[in-house]
């Protein structure tokens, strides 16, 4: 045992030292992880169950990964620069910034499957509300009304479904097999949407802008539907940088027992790091 721990004490060193990914990582499972296998019948069961546990340990929060990348529920967001010109609802050239998002805190994993091909991810997550609030600056057009202004933007979406499509690639690193997590993709079903967006011309008229608003809010489903890239675009940043700090820091063989290490997988000797 002694020796085994003294082995990996080198082997992380090493990693350190070659600075190729300079963090650190768990070279024993936590105890809130439960493992699964992925060539057993009942993984998907078993991997929902542990993903579910998993999340509800990072909401909570741990220490690792709140150290970089902050609290989950509000999580805060860096900007968004958006751009839309191909769409009949909406042409819109939007900026996003001191992004908060609400609601992570309370995130039903409902179904979580791995591919045994290629160790893609299809995840099914419920959120009951997300609530957005950040500062915008928009020049465009919604629903044929012209838009040019800035200020305080909130957007609250009750029973958000979120089909979440993750790509991996596995690489080795100090004898574990880890995921590093290339792409998230998000197709997104809603409830119902409410927003609000202050100053939308820039102030010429309160009246016009409240009047606005309404307008947007009682045609919400439309008015998502101009809006839904700029939502799914938020919602995949957040999760792709929440997960390549999860999966950089816990090995993969810690959730999939069995997982293949990439050379079995990929049969190339390029994909060693450590
Ligand atoms: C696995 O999960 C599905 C869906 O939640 C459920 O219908 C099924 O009964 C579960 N199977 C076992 C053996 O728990
Ligand atoms: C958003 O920011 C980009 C670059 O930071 C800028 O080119 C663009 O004009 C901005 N759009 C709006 C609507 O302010
Ligand atoms: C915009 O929101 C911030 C933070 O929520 C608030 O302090 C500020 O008063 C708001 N600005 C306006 C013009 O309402
Ligand atoms: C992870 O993938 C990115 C490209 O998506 C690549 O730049 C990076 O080097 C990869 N990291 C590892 C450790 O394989």
């Amino acid at each position: 045992m002694y020796i085994i721990g003294l082995l990996v004490c080198a082997g992380m060193l090493m990693t350190l030292l070659d600075g190729i990914e300079g963090v650190e990582f768990y070279t024993e499972k936590p105890a809130y992880l439960e493992s699964c296998r992925i060539y057993e019948p009942e993984f998907t069961n078993c991997s929902t169950r542990s993903i579910q546990k998993f999340m509800n340990q990072v909401i909570k929060g741990i220490p690792e990964i709140y150290e970089s990348f902050g609290p989950i529920d509000p999580m805060k967001q860096d900007q968004l620069v958006f751009k839309q010109d191909n769409s009949d609802i909406a042409t819109i050239s939007a900026n996003l910034t001191e992004m908060l998002i609400h609601g992570f805190g309370k995130m039903v994993i409902k179904e979580s499957k791995v591919s045994k091909k290629d160790f893609s991810w299809l995840t099914k997550i419920y959120l009951p509300t997300m609530r957005l609030d950040c500062k915008y600056k928009m020049i465009g057009r919604i629903l044929l009304v012209p838009l040019r202004g800035g200020g305080n933007m909130s957007m609250e979406i009750d029973d958000l479904n979120i089909l979440m499509s993750t790509k991996t690639h596995l690489y080795e690193r100090g004898g574990y097999t880890f995921y590093n997590v290339t792409s998230v993709r998000v197709s997104l079903k809603v409830g119902k949407v409410k927003t609000n967006m202050e100053n939308l011309f820039n102030g010429r008229s309160k009246e016009v802008e409240r009047g606005t608003n309404q307008f947007f809010n009682d045609n919400w489903r439309d008015l998502f539907e101009a809006l839904r890239p700029l939502v799914a675009e938020t919602v995949e940043r957040t999760l792709l940088k929440l997960l390549q700090k999860v999966f950089n820091l816990i090995p993969a063989n810690f959730f999939v027992e069995d997982i293949p290490n990439s050379l079995t997988l990929y049969g190339r000797k390029t994909e060693m790091i450590a």
